[in-house]
């Protein structure tokens, strides 16, 4: 375990990336509360992990007593209260300036003064998360990828006002957990993002243009550039809704057209082809089990 970090609150563990940084941590040996605003996210989130954690065993990757360990570290709640005595509170909330603020600053009096806040933000400003609450020297940017169960990459990148010390126990403790820590400043998208995010809104509008089906563009960008996944695929795995949220918080600031929401990405979210998580985006799923285990 590393420095002073022993017990790690995860703020929307009922989401997508909140529930796979959840797995990280508590498969890392760290105490874990997964604290959402929805009971029903968390338990369906419980269901995916559980899932998740027997297919581990099945495939031999840990035993059976290993697996009761890791979800006994493991706690639900939907009581901000339960993250008092957390040594670091990594937030995976919606993509909103004002919903990652706000929560920080109802945190800032609960928590210790050694709590480290870490915002899995994609695009928002870690400075600007900072802002409203108490302690700007103990936030840090923590980018885990998608999904974070499986994959070792985490961008970091301090705020303004993010101490040494801060960004500097945030990326032992990233280590620790068996992660691949990489530095980036705090600029708009980080690294992935900013590549990212006008990338697969092309691919939106390519689909709306009628210039290829979603399978046919997954299947060029898989043979043809050796991608292991292909971007509708990838948009579907991300969440359409997390997609629109990304593209609303990252044109302002960026004002590249190609970061503005495509009009295709906003009827599918309107009509609630959300992708996997309601079975439905450019394909159609049967479940939403979690991938790996
Ligand atoms: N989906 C991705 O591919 C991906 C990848 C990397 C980072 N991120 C980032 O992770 C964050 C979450 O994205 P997601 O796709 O997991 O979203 P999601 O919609 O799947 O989950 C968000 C969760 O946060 C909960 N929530 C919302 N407001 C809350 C609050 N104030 N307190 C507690 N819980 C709250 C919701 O109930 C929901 O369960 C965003 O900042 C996003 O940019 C997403």
């Amino acid at each position: 375990m590393s420095g002073i970090i022993r017990k790690v609150g995860v703020c929307g563990a009922g989401g997508t990336m909140g529930a796979g940084i959840a797995i990280v941590t508590a498969r890392a040996g760290f105490e874990t509360v997964c604290y959402d605003l929805a009971q029903p996210a968390l338990d369906a989130a419980a269901k995916q992990t559980a899932g998740f954690f027997g297919k581990s065993v099945d495939r031999g990757k840990m035993s059976a007593g290993e697996r009761d360990a890791v979800l006994a570290r493991m706690r639900a709640t939907t009581s901000l209260d339960d993250l008092a005595d957390c040594d670091l509170v990594i937030e995976a909330v919606f993509e909103d300036l004002k919903t990652k603020q706000q929560l920080f600053a109802a945190l800032d009096p609960l928590c210790a003064k050694h709590t480290i806040f870490a915002s899995n933000t994609s695009t928002l400003s870690i400075t600007e998360i900072a802002s409203q609450c108490g302690r700007q020297d103990r936030v840090v940017g923590m980018h885990f990828c998608l999904p974070a169960q499986l994959m070792k990459l985490i961008e970091m990148s301090p705020g303004m006002n993010t101490s040494r010390e801060t960004f500097d126990t945030a990326w032992s403790f990233a280590e620790a957990a068996g992660q691949t820590p990489v530095r980036t400043q705090d600029k708009p998208g980080f690294i992935l993002n900013a590549l990212l995010v006008p990338f697969n809104n092309d691919v939106i509008r390519a689909v709306e243009a009628g210039v290829a089906t979603p399978a046919d563009i997954d299947a060029a960008i898989k043979t043809g550039l050796g991608y292991r996944m292909g971007p509708c695929e990838l948009l579907d795995l991300i969440g359409l809704d997390t997609q629109l949220r990304l593209c609303e918080a990252f044109y302002p600031v960026t004002l590249d057209v190609r970061s503005s929401a495509p009009p295709l990405l906003r009827r599918m979210v309107a009509a609630g082809h959300l992708g996997r998580k309601t079975g439905r985006g450019f394909y159609t799923y049967d479940g939403n089990a979690m991938f790996g285990g």
